[in-house]
């Protein structure tokens, strides 16, 4: 199979290449990443002699037609991907998430190419902290961010190709994915690289809201499955029943560094901060008889500690620019 990766040069992207190349030695590998501030092209040097890369855009029509149609299937993880930076530039996520994903979707209804979607569970909004519901795959979508927003209208302009045009397309909703290789302006890395560099973490708000972390290997696993035996059409939320809420991973950041629990700073809230998230993966897991190895947080959180700290050298050069911005942000 000659397989197509978007967005292959950022975490969970990079992560899928990784596995990819480990576990499906079969399958041809073609990056296209933009490399943006949040790809990295070291993070696929262990298996840079074992694909090909392309810089570019997703949005390049010209440039996406010609690798789609020397593809046999695509997964598209390229997107804007942080909520921070949607509330403070909302353009780059419109052109990236929603036209990006038009432009992907043009030119496998062109070449008649299998196209899997990745998107998010902040699709369907946020649920109350002592709500027993969790997200299923009937859930109204309801998104609160320019993230979340056009990584909803990107998951409807796929129904729409499905249905329309036939396109043979499926769709992943997943929750907070953790593990290596993830950009330190996302919550774990950033306050364990704080750590490091001996600066407190820090809560936004009261540090209440509720997160159902996965971990990245497990996303990737199920997006095998689907890509595999998924039926065509449907959508498939990925989650692995991981409920925290921030303080007690942040407590826990500490803990395994050394720290004191409590040794954390409350900082202004993000604006129409999402409570909480929560997935129902009952669809993926009796239909596709997917389940996650890596079901201990704590230990998954312990090993992704010790990568952080292993590999400083690949997290170095982003730390200052990315904490400048959120000084900007009083945060
Ligand atoms: P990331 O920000 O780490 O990586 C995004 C990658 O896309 C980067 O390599 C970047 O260079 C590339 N990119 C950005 N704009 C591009 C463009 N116009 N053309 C080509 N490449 C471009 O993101 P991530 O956390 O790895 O998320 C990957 C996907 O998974 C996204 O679609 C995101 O919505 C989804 N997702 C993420 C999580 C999570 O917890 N991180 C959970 C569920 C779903
Ligand atoms: O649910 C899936 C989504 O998870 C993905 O679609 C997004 O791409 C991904 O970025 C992530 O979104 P969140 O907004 O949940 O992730 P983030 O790492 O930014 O924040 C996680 C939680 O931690 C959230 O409640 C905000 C809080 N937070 C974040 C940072 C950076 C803090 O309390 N302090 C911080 O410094």
């Amino acid at each position: 199979m000659r397989l197509l990766i978007t967005g292959g040069a950022g975490f969970i992207g990079a992560n899928f290449v990784h596995q990819t190349v480990e576990e499906h030695p079969d399958v041809s590998v073609t990056v296209l990443d933009a490399l943006t501030y949040a790809g990295d092209e070291a993070s696929l040097a262990p298996v840079a002699d074992r694909i090909s890369f392309a810089r570019g855009d997703v949005a390049d029509a010209e440039l996406v037609d010609r690798l789609v149609a020397d593809a046999d299937a695509v997964v598209h993880f390229a997107a804007e991907s942080h909520n921070d930076n949607s509330l403070s530039n909302p353009w780059p996520f419109v052109r990236t998430n929603v036209v990006g994903t038009y432009t992907l979707l043009e030119a496998v209804r062109r070449h008649e190419v299998r196209y899997h979607h990745i998107s998010t569970d902040e699709v369907y909004g946020d649920l109350e902290l002592d709500d027993p519901a969790k997200f299923t795959p009937t859930t109204p979508y309801n998104p609160s961010s320019p993230y979340s927003s056009t990584k909803a209208a990107s998951d409807l302009l796929v129904r729409a190709w499905v249905r329309s045009f036939g396109v043979q397309a499926t769709i992943s909703n997943c929750s907070n994915n953790y593990g290596p290789y993830q950009h330190v302006e996302k919550f774990i890395p950033r306050q364990i690289t704080n750590v490091v560099d001996g600066v407190r973490p820090k809560l936004y708000g009261t540090g209440e809201n509720v997160r159902d972390w996965i971990h990245v290997r497990d996303h990737n696993s199920a997006v095998w499955a689907i890509l595999e035996r998924g039926r065509i059409g449907e959508t498939y939320l990925i989650g692995a029943d991981g409920e925290e809420n921030n303080k007690t991973v942040v407590e826990l950041i500490l803990e395994l560094m050394g720290l004191e629990p409590d040794a954390y700073d409350l900082v202004s809230d993000r604006p129409g901060h999402d409570m909480r998230y929560a997935i129902d993966s009952t669809k993926l897991r009796d239909e596709l008889g997917w389940s996650p190895r890596y079901t201990t947080f704590r230990d998954g959180l312990a090993a992704t500690v010790d990568w952080y700290r292993a590999n400083e050298a690949w997290w170095r050069p982003q730390k200052d620019a990315t904490e400048a911005r959120y000084a900007q942000l009083g945060r």
